[in-house]
């Protein structure tokens, strides 16, 4: 029995990302098949007539649980009564850059849309940023809020977790599924800690069954944190349809539909595992009593120390370049 409806606002949902998306949505893969969904696409003007193209075969898949479809421009239409806000829009890096050199040509992207998302948006919207640098972004973003609750901005990194959890597994000889407990911590970027401290294959501890601690701290670490930057060396594009699939399992483990189960996500720190309050951090999350809390009591011997402490490092100054562009 269909329950209930949301309205989902995507920025960007002409790109790469949003075509990988948008079907996913419609489909009802992100939020189960009892929920209807109203798609609110966002795109710059000179993109729009591509986004007419995409709403037209969203139409010719005869979805039965969309609702509607809007295609706009205006960000004040596009984000109107969201429960959540999906902001993909935003340049992608070419090879040879980090993720912090779009720092200063997509942040002022993020001012903007947090104003007009608090303005119009339900105060009880929540908002993924994935444009990069996303955790960045999402700091940017939140400043501007007032109505919403500053606490209800992401970014995110569960594509991460899924890279990481792919490494372990093709390295064990298993599938995803027997892999639990991988966490990333910190940066979306190539300074992210993908921590297998309590990771276990097969509910066996990872370190026991892959018995390679070299392979482990070099090989499966940058396999991880420059996964990105490969995936642009062969695709000459950025990843898009395993983006859109983490996207996709972060709103749904956000709403709920993944039970207790632990997942990466970048939320603001309340001052949890001594991260500085107020930035956007990648902490393990899971979804209790309605909201998404960060995991306590994961520990860290001094290898995890010292890489935690280099993506919070990473962070910081980011943070400090956005204060200096003035753009928090
Ligand atoms: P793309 O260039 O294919 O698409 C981006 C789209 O955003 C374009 O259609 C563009 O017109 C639109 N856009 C740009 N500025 C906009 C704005 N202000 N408002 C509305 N729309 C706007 O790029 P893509 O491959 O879809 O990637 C999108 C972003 O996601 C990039 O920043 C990329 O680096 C990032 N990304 C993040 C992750 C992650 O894990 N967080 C993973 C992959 C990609
Ligand atoms: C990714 O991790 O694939 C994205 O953040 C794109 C990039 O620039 O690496």
């Amino acid at each position: 029995m269909t329950t209930s409806s949301v309205r989902v606002a995507i920025t960007g949902a002409a790109g790469h990302i949003g075509y990988a998306l948008v079907f996913q949505i419609a489909k009802g893969n992100m939020f189960g098949p009892h929920t209807k969904v109203h798609l609110q696409l966002i795109e710059l003007e000179p993109q729009l007539p591509a986004l007419a193209g995409v709403k037209m075969e969203l139409e010719d898949c005869g979805f039965p649980l969309l609702e509607s479809v809007t295609c706009t421009a205006d960000l004040s239409v596009g984000f109107a009564e969201a429960d959540w806000a999906l902001l993909v829009g935003a340049v992608p890096r070419k090879q040879g850059m980090e993720r912090s050199d779009l720092l200063k040509i997509n942040g002022g992207i993020f001012t903007e849309q947090g104003r007009v998302i608090d303005a119009v948006a339900k105060p009880t919207v929540q908002v993924l940023v994935v444009g990069n640098p996303c955790n960045t972004n999402a700091l940017i973003a939140q400043q501007s809020v007032q109505r919403v609750d500053p606490q209800r901005f992401y970014a995110m990194t569960l594509l991460d977790q899924h890279r990481a959890v792919g490494q372990l597994a093709t390295k064990a000889g298993v599938t995803a599924a027997d892999v639990e407990g991988c966490v990333i911590w910190g940066n979306h970027s190539a300074t992210q800690f993908p921590d297998i401290a309590a990771a276990t294959i097969k509910l066996q501890p990872a370190r026991a069954v892959i018995q390679d601690d070299a392979w482990l701290e070099t090989t499966f670490l940058q396999n991880v944190q420059q996964r990105g930057a490969h995936i642009i060396q062969a695709r000459g594009l950025s990843s898009a349809a395993s983006a859109a699939n983490a996207v996709v399992d972060t709103v749904a483990a956000c709403s709920g539909l993944w039970g207790d189960r632990v997942f990466s996500l970048a939320c603001t720190s309340d001052g949890a595992y001594g991260v500085d309050a107020g930035l956007v951090f990648s902490f393990p999350c899971r979804y209790e009593d309605g909201k998404v809390v960060i995991v306590p009591g994961y520990t860290q011997d001094d290898y995890g120390q010292g890489l935690f402490m280099k993506t919070l490092e990473e962070l910081r100054a980011e943070r400090d370049a956005v204060s200096a562009l003035g753009l928090i």
